[in-house]
């Protein structure tokens, strides 16, 4: 009877665990910005959209990257009209539950008399981030924790400096996890000060699926 029984709590748990898995993974979203193709990344194996279908603003952009040869998501980017209007892009959310939104920004190099943009970021009306892109080949990360004010949010670009507003990336994370809760997230967002690997052997970033 032994096997039978250990056989059986190995299914029970196979059950359990693989609905938690698939579930977490289809909550995530992942948004290729200026992308054309459906692809499932081949570091993290999470699966990209192109933006195609949801932003109807602004042009996709090939980026010409100093640094050769970049992940997919940042051959692209979506480039918006220089003008003091927002531009949104709608994520759909679960009123009053915790989310992790990530917005990156790699311009690449630029071309015949562009400037490189400098632009703000919000989610809904908040002010989010001022973003001032200095460097071609750098990945420009703002990320913020905060809880869904309703069933959708916009993470939008807007008033440009110099340049024109853009994005590369944005991605949302459902957080289930009481660790982020605070006394104030209905009027606050969490904004990330610094990441930290203490004693860690490598400069390689410790991420999803690793
Ligand atoms: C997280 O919580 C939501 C309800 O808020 C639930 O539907 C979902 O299955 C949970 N996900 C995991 C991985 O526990
Ligand atoms: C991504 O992986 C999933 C699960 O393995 C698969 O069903 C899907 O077809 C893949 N998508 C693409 C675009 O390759």
């Amino acid at each position: 009877m032994a096997p039978l029984f250990s056989l059986f709590l190995v299914l029970i748990l196979l059950l359990l665990l693989t609905p938690y898995s698939l579930c977490q993974l289809e909550e995530f979203v992942s948004i290729d910005c200026g992308g054309t193709s459906y692809y499932n990344d081949s570091t993290t194996g999470l699966p990209w959209i192109p933006d195609s279908e949801i932003m109807k603003h602004g042009k996709a952009v090939e980026v010409q990257s100093p640094n050769g040869e970049v992940p997919l998501q940042y051959k692209t980017r979506r480039d918006f009209p220089i003008d003091s209007r927002k531009y949104c892009y709608t994520l759909k959310t679960e009123e009053r539950r915790r989310y992790l939104v990530r917005a990156s920004f790699q311009y690449g190099n630029l071309e015949d008399g562009d400037t490189y943009p400098q632009f703000l970021l919000f989610l809904d009306a908040t002010k989010w981030a001022t973003v001032s892109i200095y460097d071609a080949s750098r990945v420009y990360v703002k990320e913020m924790i905060f809880r869904a004010p309703s069933d959708s949010v916009d993470v939008c670009m807007c008033c440009a400096t110099t340049g024109s507003p853009f994005i590369s990336t944005l991605e949302l994370r459902p957080l289930n996890v009481s660790m982020y809760a605070t006394d104030f997230e209905d009027d606050f967002f969490l904004k990330v000060a610094a990441r930290i690997n203490f004693g860690a052997t490598s400069e390689d970033a410790v991420r999803f699926t690793s």
